[in-house]
């Protein structure tokens, strides 16, 4: 992974963005995401904490996600003056959010109206690896007082949906530093429990209260000028969805928490593994770098990895537009990002139309029809949700038709399942749930469809397409072509259910009536559905009737800042040929293989894509229609090799939420548009098609300036990574992997890591970053480990002696102890009084160390490393690691110090060197282990690192270069000496 193109930075606060920003800084992690709103509040701010599947009923919209009660505020108070971005002077101001490892920062150096000036540090993350725990830190540095500081925590359940309120407070508590509350929603009924509690570095008086319903900690210390007091907010929430009793849990869970460091490292670890599958690399751009990244960033934290009866909605989990509720957007444009990168997660979304079919079966029933007919808007039952009516802006109202004829949405989300199955070959889920999507919304279309004697072919009527600004129209073309795709999908389906599942077939044969008459009439459809098509110009009429609509120069219209049926209205735009995003494009997009099933079907594809494309293109509305359309328009001038365009459209898509191209980003993420610029780069400028045998690389567009494309794809359990370069107009393709795909990360900690890519030539060694092990490496401190192990040994009667010594190397303190103890029965007390003991010897033994006790070779090699740009950081067991290093004269020369204290897993867990590259900036693949323990060795292979192992050969087993010690090691030996390494990172459990 390329370090460039990480990080989204504002530098300054600008109030008139706020909304904007709240959207652009939102941080989520599959089970909730939460606006970008300042920890201290900010006057008009939406703060907004939404969650999967908490819904609750409303008018008009049926039902909404509903705003969660706000866990963010943490108020800082000097001498009375509460700081806020809106009173004082704000001196320095940066927000930045690093998407590599999840975490939004602020650095503000704010003076308050009394004059006193502080530099705050906010660091915000919502835990990926512990999707109910979320944490808010901050450091406070006076700058030039002394005095009292107060800083006050605490929930606000004070939250409402835009006016509309939804919690009733059922209970809530406090002890000294922890409180917790229970909320219920006001219809659905469904329960929530937050806990949280404050840690202060400083010795300070704690107190808790309940505010105005609000659970609210205190801290108040002495601040020293200059002095960096840190405190830690951390809050855990539950629902009634996972557990019965959410309060109780979230009280439970919070008490059991493990460090801040060691959640963070835990955070960070999942993100590392997220981003090994789903990074694209861009180069030559860092524009469109920095924009992939930030849209692939937004699918992963709306992408729910534990549950299967969510769905993303169109606008993630962060803004109030469209309530939450679930659109086409995620089969078409998210799934396939999903389905082709983190499979286990599509499967999970098209779970959730699973358990929705009963909804689906309802909407059906109603309508007059039979099978499944999905929901134009879905939220948590699959019933049809979308409003009948808005209000339009001049505040009349307006009927929405699209819950009752946009009908394309039921086999969009076939077309979802069948890739799904295509791609990872998961015949397993297929066949319990996938079939019976597919063969159920067929039952749908069987009844739907209707046979015309006079023209002697089947028709739809009175529908509305992709292209909404076309409503009540019959017989459109991507509506019956994906139909007549759905028949013969269905019965290709049931027929391999026969041969593979006969017991589900006739299970589902018997539950969904699929009768031979059933059967034929499927396959009637198919050969017999009216696909319009002008065998003479090639072009494909969107809908009957479409071309007798006014004509419409767009061009006109140039220069203006609303969509056109904004400026036309409603049944204007509806009678002329303007269309809000691609329709007759979109089906030559979603069947590029296979455009037309018509007797004219021959005509090459791509002179039929130039037709179509030459006559609809300008006809759309791609500035203000819908931002569903920019990023497939970038495909397929991608397939008529029109890269300038393609790049046009494909900025258009990516910048949509960061530069907020469409004054619409305060509403939340646009969805589609996030995967929908994968899609771009993946399909249209890295020219990938899927084929039956894999994904290959076609014909590869890179926009002018792309030097390099560089991504991976899954495909039936298998894993390509594809570098495409470019130099003097000279593209190379390289498939440069085809492994298996691992396991990358669980609920928890990863237990396995591994490095898909092939192993770096020395060409293009990456290393950036050295991490080393402290004792045996940097200095020898093991006699006076020795000598202190020894001293407690004598005093507890135990036999001890250098060869024992010898076995714990490596070990941590307390797995050290325990092996010194043997069998000896001890409790918990007497463990840790005898770790303080020994290391009150080792203290005490250390106070002699000095620059002398630094071991051959390291100050050289420390010397060339800074010399040469990389970054150099200590990663150890040890709790003395800071002052060791700062006895040994070191300090200064290193960038980070991850010890005992940073981590709570020990080596061979990854921990301890993963906590080193994240502050380092750096990515694990990135960085070089130096370490001369067996467990030190397996912990940085384990953490996806180079590892070079210093001792005898036999101590190491997979250590890519083994050296004696760091003697006359130089650097430039070590790169040589790395590149030749046969061995390529594999995984090993922890
Ligand atoms: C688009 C639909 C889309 C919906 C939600 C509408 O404006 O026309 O295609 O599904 O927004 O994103």
């Amino acid at each position: 992974m390329n370090q460039i193109g990480w990080n989204v930075i504002e530098t300054e606060f600008v109030p008139a963005e706020l909304h904007h920003k709240e959207t652009m800084f939102a941080l989520g992690n599959g089970y909730l995401s939460t606006r970008g709103t300042f920890e201290e509040g900010y006057p008009g701010e939406n703060a907004t904490t939404f969650i999967h599947g908490v819904y609750d009923d409303v008018p008009v919209v049926y039902t909404e996600l509903v705003n969660c009660p706000n866990w963010l505020p943490l108020k800082i108070a000097v001498d009375g003056e509460v700081f806020s971005l809106d009173r004082g002077e704000v001196l320095e101001y940066k927000r930045q959010l690093d998407l590599r490892w999840g975490i939004l920062s602020r650095d503000v150096v704010w003076r308050s109206p009394k004059g006193q000036t502080l530099h705050l540090r906010f660091d915000r993350l919502t835990s990926m690896a512990e999707e109910h725990v979320l944490i808010v830190r901050c450091q406070i540095t006076p700058i030039d007082f002394a005095g009292e500081i107060e800083v006050i925590a605490s929930i606000d359940t004070n939250v409402d949906n835009q006016g509309v309120k939804h919690w009733e407070h059922l209970n809530a508590g406090d002890t000294d530093n922890s409180a917790w509350l229970q909320l219920g929603c006001l219809k659905s009924k469904i329960e929530l429990g937050m806990a949280t509690q404050l840690t202060c570095s400083e010795n300070a008086i704690a107190t808790s209260a309940n505010v105005n319903g609000n659970p609210t900690l205190s801290a108040k210390y002495s601040a020293q000028t200059g002095r960096t007091v840190t405190v830690e907010k951390i809050v855990t929430v539950f629902t009634s969805r996972q557990v019965s009793h959410p309060a109780q849990v979230a009280q439970e869970r919070l008490v059991s928490l493990p460090s801040y460091t060691t959640l963070l490292a835990a955070h960070g670890a999942v993100w590392d593994a997220l981003w090994r599958d789903c990074d694209v690399v861009i180069e030559g751009d860092s524009t469109a770098q920095l924009a992939i990244r930030y849209n692939l960033f937004q699918l992963l934290i709306a992408a729910p990895r534990h549950e299967d009866r969510v769905s993303i909605p169109a606008k993630t989990l962060t803004g109030y537009a469209y309530r939450g509720h679930v659109f086409w957007d995620t089969e078409i444009f998210i799934v396939p990002f999903l389905t082709l990168t983190q499979p286990q997660i599509a499967r999970n979304l098209l779970s959730y139309r699973y358990y929705n079919l009963d909804g689906a079966r309802r909407k059906a029933h109603e309508a007059g029809y039979e099978g499944a007919m999905y929901p134009w808007e879905s939220a948590s039952t699959g019933d049809e949700v979308t409003p009948r009516w808005v209000t339009g802006a001049d505040g009349h109202p307006v009927r929405i038709w699209c819950g009752d004829i946009e009908l394309h949405i039921t086999t969009d989300v076939a077309y979802g399942v069948w890739q799904y199955w295509q791609a990872t070959g998961d015949d397993e889920w297929m066949q319990q749930q996938g079939a019976e999507i597919i063969l159920d919304t067929a039952v749908f279309w069987g009844s739907r469809a209707e046979w015309n004697s006079d023209r002697q072919c089947y028709e739809i009527r009175d529908v509305i397409g992709p292209d909404e600004n076309h409503e009540h129209v019959d017989n459109n073309t991507f509506t019956n072509r994906m139909v007549q795709w759905h028949m013969e999908t269905a019965i290709a389906v049931l027929d391999w259910l026969r041969q593979h599942h006969p017991a589900k077939a006739t299970a589902l044969t018997a539950q969904l009536d699929l009768t031979g008459d059933r059967l034929q009439r499927w396959s009637h459809i198919a050969q017999h559905l009216l696909i319009l098509h002008n065998p003479e110009t090639g072009i494909i009429e969107q809908y009957e009737g479409f071309f007798n609509l006014i004509d419409v120069d767009l061009s006109e219209y140039e220069g203006r800042t609303k969509s056109m049926q904004a400026i036309l209205g409603i049944e204007e735009t509806n009678q002329r040929q303007i269309l809000k995003q691609p329709d007759v494009l979109m089906l030559l997009y979603m069947l590029r293989q296979s455009p037309l099933k018509t007797p004219w079907a021959n005509r090459e594809d791509l002179q039929l894509l130039r037709a179509n494309w030459d006559y609809y293109t300008p006809r759309t509305d791609h500035t203000y229609g819908s931002s569903l359309g920019p990023a497939i328009h970038a495909i397929l001038a991608c397939d008529l090799d029109q890269s300038d365009e393609a790049y046009e459209h494909f900025m258009r898509a990516a910048l949509v939420d960061l530069k907020d191209v469409r004054g619409n980003a305060h509403e939340g993420i646009h969805a589609a548009s996030t995967g929908g610029s994968w899609q771009a780069v993946v399909f249209g400028f890295g020219g990938v098609r899927l084929t039956e045998t894999g994904p290959i690389v076609d014909t590869p567009h890179l926009p002018p300036g792309w030097t390099r494309l560089n991504f991976k794809l899954h495909w039936q359990k298998q894993c390509y990574e594809f570098d495409i370069s470019s130099t003097n107009g000279v593209t190379e393709v390289r498939v440069i992997n085809n492994s298996e795909v691992p396991t990358l990360y669980t609920e928890k900690l990863p237990e396995t890591f591994m490095d898909l890519s092939i192993k770096p030539t020395a060409t293009e060694m990456p290393i950036k970053g050295v991490i080393f092990d402290l004792d045996g490496v940097i200095t020898d401190t093991s006699e006076h480990h020795y000598r202190a192990w020894q001293q407690l040994a004598d005093e507890e009667g135990i036999a001890f002696n250098r060869q024992a010594n010898e076995s714990m190397r490596g070990l941590a303190r307390r797995d050290s102890l325990l092996h010194l103890l043997g069998d000896r029965q001890v409790t918990e007390a007497q463990i840790q009084e005898m770790m303080m003991r020994k290391n009150g010897y080792y203290e005490q033994f250390i106070q002699t160390l000095t620059a002398d006790d630094l071991l051959p070779g390291v100050l050289p090699l420390l010397d060339e490393l800074q010399a040469t740009g990389i970054k150099i950081a200590i990663g150890s067991s040890s709790k003395n690691a800071q002052l060791v290093t700062k006895l040994l004269g070191i300090s200064e020369r290193l960038d980070a110090i991850s010890d005992g204290y940073s981590v709570e897993r020990h080596k061979p867990a990854p921990d301890v060197f993963l906590h080193a590259a994240m502050q380092l900036g750096l990515d694990p693949a990135d960085c070089l282990v130096v370490e001369d323990a067996a467990a030190g060795v397996e912990a940085g292979l384990n953490a996806g690192m180079w590892v070079v192992g210093l001792g005898p050969t036999e101590r190491f087993t997979a250590a890519h270069v083994i050296c004696d010690d760091l003697a006359e090691v130089s650097w430039h030996d070590l790169t040589a000496l790395l590149a030749d390494s046969q061995i390529v990172c594999l995984p090993i459990a922890v």
